[in-house]
């Protein structure tokens, strides 16, 4: 058995898929829709629209498609996975009201509740409860979560530290329509306070598998400062959780989501994104995810030996078979963005010495906001880079020093990184082998 495989996504963890899926024996074709330049070392880009899905659809009919493979969660949650599932072409991600998870954080929260899943506790409001929400905003403790339900590209989540300042934003969520119609609904919810991490589930919606937990730097400033972006850095390696943890996570979390998910007629099949945060007393969750994390997948997948093209098709074709997956080492990832991200930046600069980051040994680019134009490779987006090291052998914080003396050598204009990226894991997690 060879297939043709279509991995959805311009990202630099679909640049880190298509990485992992060419290596399949499992693999006859791979096509990167639209893909990068640094897909194009793995994969065959078709540039079309990803927003029409009769547009993929009849490239997959035309191409043989075994599999797609859908990074983002936009298509999930708009019901690619269903377009696709109707004309009989398989795929990995959740069908439309599976990926709600993801898409509606008012429903994320019923589930929870409803299945006993331990969550932060919170209040959902309408658009039209505006003097319901200000009355309830004199009733909690500060800081406090306020959350749009929709889909906001990351942008959704505003802890607010007073009365004061929530009020505003509710006023321009509501009045302003600051998130346009994801802010129709919010959810307003207890601060937590512990470490984060997260947790990729690959399910056929009722077996499942954990890959390694990562952890991810959303901040844009070093120390845990300034705005959430898309993820500055990641890294991973199994001893961040003990098996005791681990087991936690499944019975108390994993396993009634899936449960709950399939009683309301809405069977996850994929990557489930457990977010988690370690408080004091328990595991929670922060947020669902219906898709592979970004920036966690460049370091997660590099950590895992086993065959993700096997357990993919498995998931897809409805029945995972493959339990015994095989991860080691650890990996680390810094973000190379484009100075001012999260907020406006300039891009169209020329990255020069790309080639002298590859000669370091175990180091890895994946490509994020990048293109082509003639024969340079230019800047084209806020994280422009993802710069990886990966060990089998070598301790934890000299990866953290590969990584960045590798970064050092590429070079274009409005460079901008964090200078703290995986001091946080050694200081916290034993690293073993
Ligand atoms: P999300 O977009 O849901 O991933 O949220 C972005 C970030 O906001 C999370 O990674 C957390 O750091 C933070 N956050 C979200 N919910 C909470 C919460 N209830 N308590 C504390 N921090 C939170
Ligand atoms: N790294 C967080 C996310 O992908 O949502």
């Amino acid at each position: 058995m060879k297939l043709n495989v279509v991995v959805i996504g311009s990202g630099g963890r679909e640049d880190a898929l298509c990485w992992k899926l060419a290596q399949s024996p499992l693999l006859n074709k791979l096509f990167a829709l639209p893909g990068n330049p640094g897909t194009m070392r793995f994969a065959e880009n078709i540039d079309l629209n990803i927003t029409d899905f009769n547009e993929i659809t009849n490239f997959c009919i035309k191409n043989k498609i075994d599999l797609v493979v859908v990074g983002p969660e936009v298509p999930l949650v708009n019901g690619l996975a269903d377009h696709l599932l109707n004309l009989r072409i398989k795929v990995f991600g959740p069908t439309k009201s599976a990926a709600e998870i993801e898409g509606s954080k008012v429903f994320a929260k019923y589930l929870m509740k409803k299945y006993d899943i331990p969550t932060a506790s919170y209040e959902t409001f309408n658009w039209n409860q505006g003097n319901e929400v200000i009355q309830y905003l004199q009733t909690v403790s500060y800081p406090t979560v306020i959350k749009v339900d929709g889909l906001a590209a990351g942008k959704g989540v505003t802890i607010c530290n007073d009365y004061d300042s929530a009020c505003k934003l509710i006023d321009q969520v509501f009045l302003g329509k600051l998130f346009g119609e994801a802010g129709n609904k919010i959810v307003i919810e207890e601060f937590l306070t512990g470490e984060e991490v997260s947790i990729f589930v690959l399910t056929d919606g009722e077996k499942y598998i954990l890959l390694n937990p990562a952890q991810d730097y959303k901040k844009v400033y070093d120390g845990d400062r300034g705005k959430n972006t898309g993820g500055m850095g990641s890294y991973s390696f199994s001893s961040i959780l003990d098996e005791n943890k681990i087991n936690e996570i499944k019975k108390s979390i994993v396993e009634p989501t899936l449960i709950g998910l399939k009683s309301e007629g809405r069977k996850y099949s994929g990557c489930l994104y457990c977010g988690l945060i370690e408080t004091e007393d328990s595991f929670k969750v922060i947020e669902f995810n219906c898709r592979f994390g970004d920036p966690e997948t460049q370091v997660v997948l590099q950590t895992l030996e086993s065959d993700l093209l096997q357990i993919m098709y498995e998931i897809a074709f409805g029945e995972l078979k493959s339990f015994d997956i095989v991860n080691r080492g650890a990996a680390i990832c810094l973000v190379l963005a484009s100075d001012g991200y999260p907020d406006a930046f300039e891009k169209g600069f020329e990255i020069f010495d790309l080639d002298e980051v590859e000669k370091f040994p175990n180091v890895r680019i994946f490509h994020a906001g990048t293109t082509i134009h003639g024969n340079k490779l230019i800047t084209n987006g806020g994280r422009v880079l993802s710069i990886t090291a990966y060990s089998m052998d070598k301790n934890y914080s000299e990866l953290i020093e590969i990584v960045y003396k590798a970064a050092d050598k590429v070079h274009f204009k409005n460079k901008y990184f964090r200078t703290d990226i995986g001091i946080r894991g050694i200081s916290k997690f034993k690293f073993n082998q």
